[in-house]
């Protein structure tokens, strides 16, 4: 049996491999259980309005802090429409919220005039404020998802900022998809077999100067096998200015900032 010995602790690894395929299988026969994972206390939602899975067709509203305090500018106000029926990320979810609060507190000057491209939007909450914050944004989804991010644009009067697109993760980006600046995600790391497609698409949409914010909400052990793939390619950093960062890290969600590794040229 092989043991790993750090200075805090002695982990078993054999044991850690054993529970990492234990989830795999799991995985294989429901996909999605790590997202209704309602047995385990540790795992409720505690930062979005509660939200039955059951929900179709519900509002709900979110409110963001002023960007400029300085120059009182308003709160920023979104509404949601919510339906799960199109799949999961038909509701908001906790990391989406996080990243949605911690854009807001990076202030106007974070995305305006900036090229903002989401990846898994779902509702589209996370671009639809980079839109209010006044960024060229383009929220996408799979096909299923593209109605109600659609519907959510044109509640909040965003169209002018937000636009709308199918991009599916691991196949090659539409070429009317403008090359980010900044490229934000939340909630994306929760189905193995979509790990490598994750990572080639924010490969092949990034290079090393492109602001990646990757919000992510651990749920099981097998997560590793996502950053094993992605430590490839990026570097990360957890942020250290987000005031709010101890609340959500005691929901086991992490703000991470990647940042693509340089290529390194054959001579
Ligand atoms: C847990 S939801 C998070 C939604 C949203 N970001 C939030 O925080 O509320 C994950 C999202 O990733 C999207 N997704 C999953 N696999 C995908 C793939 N292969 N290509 C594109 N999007 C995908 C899902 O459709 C879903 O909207």
């Amino acid at each position: 049996m092989v043991a790993e010995n750090t200075e805090s602790s002695i982990v078993d690894v054999s044991l850690l491999a054993d529970e990492i395929t234990l989830d795999e299988a799991l995985d294989a026969l429901d996909p999605l259980r790590h997202l209704r994972n309602q047995d385990d206390p540790s795992d409720h939602i505690l930062l979005v309005p509660t939200q039955p899975r059951s929900v179709k067709n519900q509002c709900i509203s979110l409110t963001f802090p002023s960007p400029s305090p300085e120059r009182s500018a308003t709160a920023i106000q979104i509404t949601l429409r919510l339906d799960a029926s199109p799949g999961c990320g038909g509701i908001a979810w906790p990391a989406g919220e996080v990243l949605s609060n911690y854009i807001t507190l990076r202030g106007e000057q974070f995305c305006h005039a900036k090229t903002v491209l989401e990846l898994g939007s779902g509702t589209g909450l996370v671009g639809l404020v980079a839109g209010a914050l006044g960024g060229h944004v383009w929220i996408t989804d799979q096909a299923p998802l593209l109605g109600i991010m659609r519907d959510n644009v044109i509640i909040n009067n965003l169209q002018s900022f937000v636009n709308v697109a199918e991009l599916n993760w691991g196949e090659k980006v539409p070429s009317y998809i403008p090359r980010p600046d900044i490229i934000l995600a939340a909630d994306c790391v929760y189905y193995e077999p979509a790990f490598p497609l994750l990572v080639n698409t924010l490969s092949e949409l990034s290079e090393e100067r492109t602001e990646i914010l990757f919000c992510y909400k651990k749920r099981r052990k097998a997560d590793k096998r996502f950053f094993a793939l992605l430590k490839k390619q990026f570097n990360w950093r957890e942020v250290d200015d987000d005031p709010n960062r101890e609340s959500y890290a005691r929901e086991a969600i992490s703000l991470l900032v990647l940042t693509k590794r340089t290529a390194i040229g054959c001579v």
